[in-house]
């Protein structure tokens, strides 16, 4: 089985951006790590990123073809995004919704999301690991 971890925008900046807020790791440390994690928990993870909105509407479309799941942090957009929530619910494979920061601990507009609802879970604020939890969840609900 395979797995699509799905980035938004300004997550490429990782490790140079607010690194107080979002750690020091690269987004390229993290897709090693979940790649690493994805063959001890028996599936093939395959990472992608994008800083256009169209884009991660489009690989979503894409990944209801090939993987069985999707962990996305889709960004800004969260906050914003009905497209992104409507290509979320339109897809019949489950999304976990991952977010580095806690949301929750920040400025009132992060506190909204418009794709929680459609997503099967969220974690929030554990840093790259929040990746780890989502991977490790959404391969549980697979397989159960
Ligand atoms: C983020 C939180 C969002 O509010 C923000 O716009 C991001 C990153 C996170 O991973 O903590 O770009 O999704």
């Amino acid at each position: 089985m395979k797995i699509l971890i799905l980035h938004g925008p300004n997550l490429n900046l990782l490790g140079t951006r607010e690194p107080e807020v979002y750690g020091s790791m690269t987004l390229n440390d993290i897709n090693e790590k979940m790649i690493a994690l994805g063959k001890e928990l028996g599936v093939e993870v395959v990472c992608q990123h994008s800083n256009h909105e169209g884009t991660l509407i489009d690989v979503l479309h894409d990944a209801r073809t090939w993987a069985g799941g999707v962990v996305f942090n889709p960004g800004g957009y969260t906050h914003t995004s009905v497209a992104l929530r409507d290509a979320i619910s339109a897809i019949v494979i489950p999304v976990i919704e991952v977010h580095l920061s806690n949301v929750y601990a920040r400025e009132e507009f992060r506190h909204v999301s418009f794709v929680s609802a459609v997503c099967k879970g969220k974690v929030t604020g554990f840093g790259w690991r929040s990746y780890e939890l989502g991977l490790r969840g959404l391969v549980d609900i697979i397989k159960m």
